[in-house]
């Protein structure tokens, strides 16, 4: 990250590592500061002004102590309405914060901003969307696309790529919040590089950092973010914000999920999900609903998992396919799910419950385009790692909740009676638990929902997999209890 000293004016050709900013003034394949492959990239540059430093620079000379700070309004934030975006911002936008929003082009960035500055507006906040790619006119029928209606007196757009030029126009409009769409097409005059150079992002992103702290105002930075990372500099924008939501989705679903990949103000554990319609993103209040919506009624290698996004259950379905393979090396692909973790429970599978899953091609993916990082998930992908080994179905309105330990043992997870509570409310019958745990559940209280209690991985497939002769599979249509339950149809159909 080391700098040389600013001795020549000239312009000069450098190569920059898109990933850490390192520079060099050799081409290299492997970035030596950071170890990424192929990021280098040539950029003929000037040395920006002697006051561009790293991160936020100002004010003061001198340290202060803590209780001469101000600390009135530190717990401000403003609620943007949108419920799934606050939830991920830790409650709604902190003043003088710099948030960046990436994700793929066309995901639903610009969607998403558009609606959170006419919420703002809504609450008579105004807000200035600077837009480098698209013209006043295009945002206009965006929003009336997604037919906006409140807010639209509040918000102000600009086609702008000059940064001093949108920074003179926040001097003289005084808005209450700034969206940059995106920071891949600012442009600072007195630096060389073309717009989405990595050193012109950068240089924007400490810019307009120093620009938000000084006066308070929140800055929403737009980023587009490929998948090979073929987009200089982003990454090296992460260190300096303050909070980094990513909006990710399937291409072939509506959904769309906000994560926070960092967040000075709050948890990185939330997600926010949306679906893309019509009309615009609109917020899912159950997300549950709308992953298990989908699902197969009764398949094998289907298990339908109860997992906690930060403070809210969520339950989705995970799909195994176990096939014989034809590769001297079988086949592992997991998708949802961390490949490492389906290694470990590959072999747990096959050591303690005895499945001889090494022959066998395997594929594992969760619904909905979720990540499942949980312990918690383990049991649920060896179940449908089971179940599709055994060609076997578990019912239908079972849901799988535990973590399983090398040993094959089935570990308790947090917040159990929360996950049970919400599989009860889209009317799941039973949950296979870890047994430690339901000794826990006071006797005076009945657990919401059935209990098949295992001890160990190899137990709970017994229990949710029971070997049976074979018999032909039951027609869908076949009498099937839970469609008499109200909220049942929905969990299993
Ligand atoms: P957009 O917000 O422009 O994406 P980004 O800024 O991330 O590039 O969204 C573009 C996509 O969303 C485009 O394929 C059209 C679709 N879309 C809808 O389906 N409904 C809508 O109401 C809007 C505004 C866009
Ligand atoms: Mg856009």
């Amino acid at each position: 990250m080391s700098r040389k000293p600013a001795t020549r004016e000239v312009a000069r050709a450098v190569f920059l590592c898109s990933a850490c900013g390192n520079e060099s003034p050799k081409w290299f394949g492997r970035c030596p500061h950071c170890g990424e492959w192929n990021t280098a990239v040539e950029e003929s540059r000037a040395r920006p002004a002697a006051g561009a430093a790293r991160g936020y620079a100002g004010p003061g000379e001198k340290p202060l102590r803590l209780d001469e700070i101000a600390g009135e309004g530190l717990e401000e934030r403003w609620a943007t309405g949108i419920g799934e975006l606050d939830r991920v911002l830790g409650g709604g936008l902190v003043p003088g914060s710099l948030v960046l929003i990436g994700g793929d082009p066309g995901i639903g960035k610009s969607t998403l901003a558009l609606e959170m500055a006419a919420a703002l507006g809504g609450s008579g906040r105004s807000v200035l969307y600077v837009s480098g790619e698209e013209s006043p006119r295009q945002a206009k029928m965006r929003a009336e696309r997604i037919a906006l209606r409140r807010g639209l007196d509040h918000l102000w757009v600009q086609s702008e790529i000059e940064l001093d030029a949108i920074l003179r126009q926040v001097e003289s409009l005084g808005p209450s919040l700034l969206v940059i769409d995106s920071i891949q097409t600012l442009h600072l005059g007195s630096l060389e590089g073309a717009p989405g150079s990595v050193t012109q992002v950068r240089e924007c992103g400490l810019r307009l950092l120093r620009f938000a702290k000084e006066r308070g105002l929140p800055v929403l930075l737009i980023v587009h973010v490929t998948k090979d990372g073929a987009v200089a500099g982003p990454r090296t924008l992460e260190h300096m914000v303050d909070a980094v939501l990513y909006l990710e989705g399937d291409a072939r679903h509506g959904y769309r999920i906000l994560s926070a990949a960092k967040n000075r103000f709050g948890s990185t554990n939330e997600i926010g999900v949306f679906e893309m319609r019509g009309d615009g993103l609109v917020e899912v209040a159950n997300p549950s609903e709308l992953l298990l919506r989908d699902r197969a009624a009764v398949a094998p290698g289907s298990v339908v998992v109860a997992a906690m996004e930060g403070t809210r259950p969520l339950l989705t379905e995970v799909q195994a396919l176990v096939a014989p393979t034809h590769f001297a090396n079988p086949q592992r692909v997991a998708q949802g799910v961390d490949g490492k973790r389906l290694a470990v429970l590959l072999a747990v599978l096959e050591k303690r419950a005895r499945l001889s899953l090494s022959g066998c091609d395997v594929f594992v993916s969760v619904a909905g385009g979720i990540r499942l990082d949980e312990p918690a998930a383990d049991l649920g992908v060896a179940l449908a790692l089971a179940s599709s080994f055994r060609d076997a179905a578990l019912p239908a309105d079972w849901v799988a909740i535990g973590e399983v330990g090398l040993a094959g043992e089935l570990r308790p997870v947090p917040q159990l009676d929360r996950r049970l509570s919400e599989a009860a409310r889209l009317g799941f019958q039973t949950a296979v638990v870890p047994r430690s745990r339901t000794e826990e559940v006071p006797s005076g209280e009945t657990p919401p929902i059935a209990l098949a209690a295992a001890g160990s991985l190899s137990e709970a497939i017994d229990v949710a997999l029971p070997k049976r002769p074979a018999e032909p599979r039951r027609p869908a249509a076949g009498p099937d209890r839970r469609a008499e339950r109200p909220g049942g149809g929905k969990a299993g159909d």
